[in-house]
């Protein structure tokens, strides 16, 4: 009886020996799997919130230099000289959509700058003023014809009442 034990006691060893392999097998392929599904599980900057915002950033870093056929494509602009501080300066309130759809003369754009200052806490360009505005006239001048020439031979008619 005493052989028989003995067995009895190596066939409980092996037996947990099998269990503990299967168990590590089985969380080893777990997480096999969700690496599978979740290959950034382990990518530290996906965890911090200080890597989430690197990769934002290099991202809209991207984008935010990428100019396609002569347009800056983040904006709308124009590339030329001068498109820099037109957008440090000019798309911080409002879109550059509303810089883009006006096209006006230098005094124009000139007095516009000058009543956002004046009434929109628009702040003092300093320098960059002429550099913008040249960049605005350049780019977005008032267009020859804006407006369709005027109608000619015409036949008016009398309104009845
Ligand atoms: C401090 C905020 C601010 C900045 C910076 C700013 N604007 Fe404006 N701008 C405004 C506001 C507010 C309006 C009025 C928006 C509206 O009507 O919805 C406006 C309107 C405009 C308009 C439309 C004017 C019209 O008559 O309809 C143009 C064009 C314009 N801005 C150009 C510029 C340019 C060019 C720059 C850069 C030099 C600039 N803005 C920077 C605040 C700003």
């Amino acid at each position: 009886m005493k052989n028989g034990s003995k067995l009895k006691n190596e066939f409980k060893k092996v037996f947990r020996m099998v269990v503990v392999t299967v168990i590590i097998v089985a969380v080893f392929s777990l997480l096999l799997g969700y690496l599978l599904i979740n290959p950034k599980f382990f990518d530290n900057e996906n965890h911090s919130p200080k890597g989430a915002v690197e990769t934002i950033l290099e991202k809209d870093g991207d984008e935010y230099v990428k100019i396609e056929n002569g347009i800056h494509v983040a904006t709308g602009f124009v590339d030329a000289p001068g498109m820099q501080e037109t957008i440090q300066n000019c798309t911080n309130c409002h879109s550059s959509k509303l810089v883009i759809q006006n096209r006006m003369t230098k005094e124009r754009w000139k007095t516009t700058i000058k009543w956002m200052q004046e009434t929109q806490n628009l702040w003092d360009l300093g320098k960059n003023e002429d550099i913008i505005i040249d960049y605005l006239v350049t780019n977005y001048p008032p267009k020859e014809k804006g407006r369709r020439e005027n109608l000619t031979n015409i036949e008016w008619y009398q309104l009845k009442d």
